[in-house]
């Protein structure tokens, strides 16, 4: 498979502490890679310094093949990286079919592209809410929300941020299905989570990070042999 991103000394800090040392992951395109790691760990800032969102990093960041270190975040989106934030972020005031709208961008040649109807297959409960005001839906509805706005923009890879964090074990099957569904279309999904139990069948490598480094990398089958990193790193 090819390499469609590709973080290689990833160093990052917040003022002067510095919370990421030296990460490096890749990400094949049409893979599920899982980024875990306990609260604390650095799973948020390495997804936000990929997407350009962190001042403070060091180190290489490529997305098909070319560098995207020191990008701004809109010029990353739009060379089709796709990201859901781990709150969520919807336009409460605008209806579940316009914040569908805004997020609308012309189809991108080698990423799946997605319509709205396509999206409620993936999210039927949004399909019931299409004319409710964002802002008063569940947390959970907003999350869904939020991943199908990214979708709208045709991505090639998507950075989901713990996106099942807080969801209602029906909502955690329903993201669970749709993240299969995004795969079997094509999608490459990097996705941050606490527990491996989440999107395991999906899922083709990881990575755990503790701390800030990278201690473990291979598949969940991998990580099963190891109990001493799942001890020692993961809240499971
Ligand atoms: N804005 C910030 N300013 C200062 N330190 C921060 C900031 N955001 C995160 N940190 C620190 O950076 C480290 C990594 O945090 P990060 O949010 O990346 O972890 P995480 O793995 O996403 O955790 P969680 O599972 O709780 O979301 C932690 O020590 C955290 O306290
Ligand atoms: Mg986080």
């Amino acid at each position: 498979m090819s390499e469609l991103l590709a973080v290689r000394g990833l160093n990052a800090w917040y003022g002067r502490a510095q919370v990421l040392f030296d990460i490096d992951l890749r990400v094949d395109a049409g893979e599920v890679v899982t980024l875990l790691g306990r609260n604390g760990a650095g799973k948020t800032t390495t997804l936000a310094a990929v997407m350009g969102l962190i001042p403070g990093v060091r180190g290489d960041v490529h997305f098909g093949g070319a560098s995207i270190s020191g990008l701004p975040p809109h010029r990353i989106a739009r060379l089709g990286i796709g990201y859901v934030p781990e709150d969520r972020r919807v336009f409460s005031d605008l209806t579940v079919d316009e914040n569908l709208a805004v997020g609308r961008q012309p189809p991108r040649p080698g990423a799946p592209s997605w319509t709205p109807q396509a999206l409620f297959d993936l999210f039927p409960n949004l399909a019931e809410l299409r004319r409710r005001r964002a802002g008063q839906m569940s947390g959970g509805e907003q999350q869904m929300l939020t991943i199908a706005r990214t979708l709208m923009g045709h991505p090639s890879l998507v950075l989901l941020d713990e996106p099942s964090e807080g969801l209602a074990p029906r909502l955690v099957e329903q993201l669970a299905r749709a993240l299969g569904t995004m795969k079997a279309e094509g999608l490459t999904i990097l996705v941050s989570e606490q527990n491996p139990r989440f999107a395991r069948s999906l899922t083709d490598r990881a990575y755990v990070i503790e701390k800030g480094r990278t201690r473990f990398e291979g598949t969940l089958a991998d990580l099963d042999a190891r109990p001493d990193i799942r001890d020692a790193c993961l809240a499971v």
